[in-house]
């Protein structure tokens, strides 16, 4: 049985039938993230998602370092990995990723299914086996019943990446003020400021804030041995300390913040753009000094605080039984 499930202004919108969600009507101005996912698949990824058994010595889980009550992230600058080693990058939500033509910070990945097993074999990162783990899920008694329902196999490692993206994709997000229009004044000022004078529409635009592209903003430019960032993966001298635009979508939860985690809040964020960035010729010429009172940055950080969304829909997921 397949399902669609879509998300329309954040709501929840079922296609085909099933009976543990609701569908909602949309309402207008839209966060439009359309899914059409297995639940078998869905289900089996999101177990796997929470399963310690993808970890060397099973002691962590991707929700370890994508924490859900945490906007997915996880209040670090940089990841800790299972063996207390810590990385140099800022965890990501993964948090309206669906969409996403590439991942990791550097793009580096080009499919949710390519990225999954990178973690799980990453030696800073869960530091397993594949093999390893594969007979591990194979020996339990739980999940070689639900590859055969996902996908008429045994376990294997396709397998496990296939359903983890299929997890990541059905995750949506219920309708954020934003979504819903629903500003205060300060959080409509912010958000002309955002489109306008701020120039911050410029590369966070669309749907989930993000024109999915690499920009230097300079953060890190400052200190010794920067980040190469998307000029190891594209070789071009211009993407040196580049990163990918990430969604500002729940970007409340997700301190602290950038690609190193080196700004503590938006407050810091806003100040950050508002002096033009650091100064470096490498920067992107979008990014210039702004000169915002006091008043227009509360404003902008109240904007930012309007796309956190009440919840996602992972109790669902947790208790759909295909
Ligand atoms: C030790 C902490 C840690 C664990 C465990 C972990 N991640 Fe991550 N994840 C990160 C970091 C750090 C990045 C960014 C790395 C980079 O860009 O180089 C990331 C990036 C991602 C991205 C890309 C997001 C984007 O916007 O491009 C996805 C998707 C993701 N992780 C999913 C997973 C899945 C699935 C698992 C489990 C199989 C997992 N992560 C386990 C820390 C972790
Ligand atoms: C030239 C493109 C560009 C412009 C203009 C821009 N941003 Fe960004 N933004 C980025 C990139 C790229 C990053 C990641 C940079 C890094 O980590 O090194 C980022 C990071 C952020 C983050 C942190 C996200 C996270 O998950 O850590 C916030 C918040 C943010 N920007 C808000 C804004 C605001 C507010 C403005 C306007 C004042 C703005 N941006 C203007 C490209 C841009």
């Amino acid at each position: 049985m397949r399902i669609v499930w879509m998300l329309a202004a954040g709501a929840l919108v079922l296609g085909g039938c099933h009976k543990l969600m609701a569908p909602t009507v949309a309402p207008a101005g839209a966060l439009r993230v359309a899914a059409v996912e297995d639940p078998a698949k869905v289900e089996l990824g999101f177990r796997l998602f929470f399963e310690p058994m993808l970890s060397a010595g099973n002691k962590m889980s991707c929700a370890s370092c994508h924490e859900p009550g945490r906007g997915f992230s996880n209040g670090e600058p940089t990841a800790l990995g299972v063996a207390g080693q810590r990385g140099n990058r800022n965890v990501p939500t993964i948090l309206a990723v669906g969409k996403n033509p590439y991942f990791f910070w550097d793009g580096r990945a080009a499919t949710l299914e390519e990225q999954a097993l990178g973690p799980i074999q990453n030696p800073i990162e869960m530091n397993a086996k594949l093999d390893d783990v594969v007979a591990k899920l194979a020996a339990s008694k739980d999940y070689p019943p639900r590859f055969q329902a996902a996908f008429g196999t045994g376990v294997d490692a396709p397998g496990i990446a296939k359903a983890i993206a299929a997890f990541e994709r059905a995750l949506t997000l219920e309708p954020s003020p934003f979504d819903r229009g629903d500003l205060t004044p300060a959080q409509q000022r912010g958000r002309e400021l955002f489109n306008g004078r701020g120039n911050c529409k410029m590369c966070h635009k669309g749907p989930n804030f993000t024109d999915t592209n690499f920009h230097t903003t300079g953060v890190g430019l400052d200190r010794p041995n920067p980040d190469a960032g998307r000029m190891a993966i594209s070789k071009k001298r211009f993407d040196y300390n580049a990163f990918k635009t990430p969604t500002l979508r729940n970007i409340e939860q997700t301190a602290p913040y950038m690609h190193d985690g080196s700004l503590a809040t938006l407050e810091e964020v806003v100040d950050y753009y508002d002096k033009g960035g650091n100064p470096n010729p490498l920067v992107d010429p979008e990014i210039v000094p702004l000169g915002l009172n006091a008043q227009e940055k509360a404003d902008l950080v109240a904007f930012m605080k309007a796309l956190t969304s009440p919840g996602t829909n992972i109790k669902e997921i947790a208790h759909s039984r295909p």
